[in-house]
Order: structure tokens, then sequence, then C-alpha cells
């Protein structure tokens, strides 16, 4: 702890080895010492966290607190068209083949994100002309063959990511819209169901989670691919959250509906961004958030997982994209757990009555 002549590697040895008393804001008492993953393991609740590959490779204590508190992972990036599909018939597996080991090494489930999305597309993609059908075949090829890699070794695919606009309407800024049409969408969860008829298919999106605009579009998007008999099992709600954040009725309104038609959810992408330098009185209301949303997930029959983008603020997209704001993760960036990381305990433990 700065200034106290403890060294980083002796917090973090300590904070691996979960000594409760360095929970910040005294909430010991109530925690539990069980790592996240066996608290949730008692609710069969699939609990993770995105893994960014240059901790994953350089740092063995980020893949320790990985393995130890979470049965579940998702690559923040290395799934990506950009980061696998490198030329029109290149593929470059090692990050990932890499990834999927790890978890099978550490009995976690893997979620892969995402097979088609608007962004982090290959220059040859991008730069490219393409006709219609050449487009369809490209994409076919792509799940084919990546689904098809892993097929029975990865539990939920996000087939479709973001294809819905803040204005409600399909993307039309998509080379996926532009090239193919509409007809892309329930497409490309045919072709993921083909390569892999066991994985779970998922339309993941942000601001989507309680009842608004976005919500209602997804849901009849997802309704529509239901009522077409399209392969899809569930709706990934991302969670990209400001502090403050609380659950609410519509949230509840929302799972309810999708379950209606069949459809699990997921959070997918949980992070609590604060402004910087955080507070103790902002970390503890980010407890609060995240203790709300561990709590709704178990309480939702059709949630069945809550990972969270990262799990170390040294790791994290935020400051990068929200400037001035961060800390949004459950760890420090000395890989010590915070108030956010016991709130999720904590609920975690009341559900399985540990
Ligand atoms: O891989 C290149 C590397 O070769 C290059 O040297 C480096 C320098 O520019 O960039 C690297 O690419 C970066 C990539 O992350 C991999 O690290 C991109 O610049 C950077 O923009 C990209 O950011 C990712 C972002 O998606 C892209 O939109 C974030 O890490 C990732 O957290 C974020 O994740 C998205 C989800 O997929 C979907 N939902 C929202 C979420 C946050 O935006």
């Amino acid at each position: 702890m700065p200034g106290t002549g403890i060294g980083v590697d002796t917090c973090r040895r300590a904070a691996t080895a979960g000594l409760v008393v360095l929970s910040i804001v005294g909430t010991a008492t109530a925690a539990n010492d069980a790592p996240l993953r066996v608290l949730a393991a008692a609710s069969d609740l699939r609990i993770g966290a995105a893994v960014a590959m240059g901790p994953f490779r350089a740092d063995k204590m980020y893949r320790e607190v990985l393995a130890r508190e979470f049965n579940i992972l998702v690559a923040e990036n290395a799934f990506k068209w950009s980061e696998i599909h490198i030329g029109r018939s290149a593929y470059y597996f090692d990050d990932t083949d890499a990834l999927v080991t790890f978890a099978e090494d550490n009995d976690m489930a893997v979620r892969g994100h995402t097979l088609v999305w608007h962004n982090q597309l290959p220059g040859w993609l991008t730069s490219g002309t393409f006709s219609r059908d050449e487009a369809i075949a490209i994409l076919h090829d792509h799940i084919a063959t990546v689904v098809g890699r892993y097929a029975g070794r990865i539990a939920a695919w996000d087939v479709v990511n973001e294809a819905i606009g803040d204005d409600g309407r399909l993307r039309e800024d998509s080379i996926w819209y532009r090239l193919i049409g509409p007809d892309y969408v329930a497409m490309a969860f045919r072709f993921a169901h083909e390569a892999d008829p066991a994985a779970k298919l998922y339309y993941n999106d942000y601001n989507a989670e309680g009842m608004n605009a976005k919500s209602d579009a997804v849901y009849a998007l997802v309704k529509r691919l239901v009522d077409d008999g399209v392969p899809i099992d569930g709706v990934g709600w991302q969670m990209h959250l400001v502090n403050g954040f609380g659950i609410g009725d519509g949230h509840r309104d929302n799972a309810q509906r999708l379950a209606a038609l069949g459809l699990e959810i997921s959070i997918t992408e949980l992070d609590v961004r604060t402004p910087l330098p955080s507070t103790e009185p902002a970390l503890e209301r980010q407890a609060r958030a995240y203790g709300d949303v561990t709590a709704f997930c178990l309480a939702e029959a059709n949630c069945k997982a809550l990972l969270t983008w990262g799990f170390t603020d040294a790791h994290s997209w935020i400051p990068q994209f929200f400037r001035g704001t961060g800390d949004a993760l459950p760890f420090d960036a000395e890989l010590r757990p915070k108030p956010a990381y016991w709130a999720m305990n904590e609920a975690l433990a009341g559900a399985s009555g540990e």
C-alpha cells in the first residue's frame, strides 16, 4: 500500500491469499473467503471476466486470480476479426487456443466474443470490394472456421454484437448491413448453429438492459428471430455502467419478457466507472451497484452468467474511452479485492447460504 513500506508484491501475495482484512470498507464480517466461483457454483451461476492477452501472457498473478475466482472467461479482443482473421484465408489462433486451453485446464467455461460486429475488422475486409454473395461466403467461412475449430469447447457465442444503433434501428453503418442487408443477422445465427449445434447463441448489446427504446428494438429483433425459427438462445446485457447505478423494475420486466420468449440472459461486460481519483464513498457506491447486479442475476431464473469486462483496474478499456474515469472493476491495480468484490461475494454467499 502506498507509503506503508509494504511492497506491492507483499500486497499482491496478501491479496491473493484472500486475507479478508484487506477489504477497504470493513465488510469483513459479512464476507466469505471462498472464491467467487465456489460461491457462484452453489447457485449454478457462471461468474467470470474478460481476459486481456497482454497480462494473460506476461503476468502469473493475473492468471492465478483469474483461475481462482472465475468459472467462465471471455476474450476481450482475441476472438475479434481484426485479431483472428488476419487475411482472406489466413487465421491466427495462437491466442484463442491458449485461452481455451487455459480455461479447460482450470475447469472454466468460455464465452466466444464476437462473430459479427461492425468494429475491429481487418483491413483486407474493410478495404476490399465484395459482391453480396462473396460477403455471405466470407461470413460463412469465418463462422464455420472459428466456431468449427472450438466446437464443443465454447459454451456460448456472442454471434451478433451491437447491430441495433442508439436510435433503435438496425445499424446501417455496418459493413454487414451494407454488403448483405438486414438478413445477415439471421444468417449468422444459422451459420453458427450449423458449426456447433451445442453452443448457446446470443445477441449482445449495450444500453438495452432496462425498459427503453433500445431494449424494445432488441426485443423486437430477437422475437422476430424466435418467431422465424432462427436458432437463438439468449441476449447479452453488456452493462457498462456509471457509478450510482441501481437495478430497477425495468430490468426485471425486460429479463422476464425475454424469458417469456424462451430466452436466457447473461450479463456479459459489467463495469462501473467512477471519476478518478476514486474516493472511498465512491467505491462504496460502486460496491452497491456490483452487489445489486449480482443479486439481480441470482434472482432472475433466466440469468445464466455474470462477467465483468476485465477484473483488475490495471487492465480496463474505461480510462482510454471515458477520460477522467476508471477504477471500474472488482480488483484494484494490485489485484487486491475492492468493496465491489466483497459486495459480489456477499450476494453470492447470501444466495448459496454459505
Ligand atoms: O491489436 C492492436 C495492436 O496491434 C496495435 O499495436 C494497438 C495500437 O493501436 O492496437 C491494438 O488494437 C486495439 C485493440 O483494442 C486490442 O488491444 C485497438 O486499438 C483498441 O481500440 C481496441 O479496444 C477494444 C475496443 O473494444 C474496440 O472497440 C477494447 O480493448 C475492448 O475492451 C472493447 O470491447 C468492447 C466489446 O468488444 C463490445 N462492447 C463494448 C466494449 C468496450 O468498447
